[in-house]
């Protein structure tokens, strides 16, 4: 089954309905109520913009933070309306509220290429807690919901599953084709070879996602301080470096089924160590079987950049989630940064997910040369885990009949 994008309905569909587009603006906003990074909001427009030039009206939903079906000011989206209302040049309408009387009053009211924007959803728990009776009411006078929240498509909350079924036509925006599309393209029908890139703190939150790629991947390159369980496994000492004591085995038995599958495994030969993290602490370059007994690994050295760089300039395609150090200090970011930039000057097809990797690339300067950086952080590991996502199954269920007398 597939799912039935905006764009795939008959000419003039959309004039004068009602569509509710449900997109992820769980953005990062500051002490003072500034938003840090706008990028989930800037790569929903181009949806919005088709809609609004169909003569749509369009109601925008999403949640927030995790208020827990509280109202929490901090988590107010208010700010997120106006942001969105100066990359649209166009006036967005904020209503204080989700559901209910007052806000179905609005809409119903709403005329064509008018915006309005709810207030978080997951004020109400029902939201979270997929009720059936929030998912109806959020759909309320709606003629077309759309889904376009790939980052929230890992959970099966009432806006994204519940909603499904309860209003006449769904389907899914430009962004949600983009994303499933380019996961498809690496990882589902790729150019060989493959590449994974691994990085991040613990094997234990990519344990899972390793276990699936070792069957569509040609080669795996673990970094970060994960790698330290692996080299562990391997029987390093590696000094005081961070190591998940209770996943030693797993990471061994990873690393043999690596083997049996053909599957090459990489991982770190030197790094960057230092006696705590800290800005300004004294660091020394190190091959991994030398790292001082009091100190740490905290970013991947110069022979591992090397060794690491032959891989993926040799490869078609490439997948990468996670940082290879701590690269929020700059005395740790050049592994990651380093990474950055030869992932970007392959002739690869290179995809990159996960918060902070995306960071890496913003930090590089790299953003117009990596093929695709999702805009997923759970949603994009659950895809490389191998699962099924509960919205996008749900959209395809939904978005697949036909489109009736609409
Ligand atoms: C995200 O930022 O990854 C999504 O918005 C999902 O947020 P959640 O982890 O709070 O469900």
């Amino acid at each position: 089954m597939s799912v039935r994008y905006i764009d795939q309905v008959p000419e003039g569909f959309y004039n004068g309905k009602k569509v509710l587009m449900r997109v992820d603006f769980n953005v990062p906003i500051d002490d003072n109520g500034n938003i840090t990074d706008d990028v989930r909001i800037r790569r929903v427009l181009k949806s919005i913009h088709y809609l609004l030039d169909e003569n749509a009206t369009i109601v925008i939903a999403t949640h927030m933070g995790r208020p827990k079906g509280k109202v929490v000011a901090e988590y107010s989206l208010e700010p997120v309306a106006r942001r969105l209302s100066r990359l649209l040049k166009k006036e967005v309408q904020f209503l204080d509220d989700c559901i209910g009387e007052k806000v179905e009053k609005v809409i119903s009211a709403a005329a064509p290429r008018q915006v309005i924007m709810l207030e978080n959803l997951r004020y109400y728990a029902g939201e979270t807690e997929n009720d059936s009776e929030f998912a109806k009411a959020l759909v309320a006078g709606i003629d077309v919901y759309v889904n376009n929240a790939f980052a929230t498509a890992h959970r099966a909350h009432a806006s994204v599953v519940g909603v499904c079924g309860n209003v006449p036509v769904c389907l899914g925006g430009f962004l949600m084709r983009e994303e499933l599309d380019y996961f498809a393209r690496a990882l589902k029908n790729p150019l060989r070879p493959l590449t994974a890139i691994i990085g991040g703190s613990k094997v234990s939150s990519k344990l899972h996602a390793i276990k699936n790629l070792l069957n569509s991947v040609d080669r795996i390159i673990v970094g970060g301080a994960m790698a330290f369980t692996f080299l562990r496994a391997q029987g390093f000492g590696l000094g005081k470096s961070m190591i998940e004591l209770d996943m030693v085995d797993q990471a061994r038995e990873i690393f043999e089924q690596a083997m049996a599958q053909g599957v090459r495994f990489y991982l770190p030969v030197d790094c960057v160590a230092a006696p705590r993290i800290a800005p300004d602490v004294e660091t020394r370059l190190v091959p991994v079987q030398e790292i001082p007994k009091d100190w740490m690994g905290l970013d991947i050295g110069p022979a591992t950049a090397t060794l690491f760089n032959e891989v993926i300039q040799d490869s078609k395609t490439i997948v990468w989630n996670g940082p290879m150090g701590v690269f929020e200090l700059p005395i740790f970011s050049r592994g990651t940064l380093g990474m950055v930039h030869n992932v970007a000057s392959t002739y690869a097809l290179t995809i990159v997910g996960g918060g902070d990797t995306d960071v890496a690339v913003h930090k590089a300067g790299e953003v117009d040369r990596i093929s695709y950086i999702s805009t997923g952080g759970g949603a994009f590991l659950e895809l490389m885990e191998g699962k099924v996502l509960p919205a996008v199954k749900a959209l395809e269920n939904c978005s697949n009949g036909s489109l009736g007398d609409y």
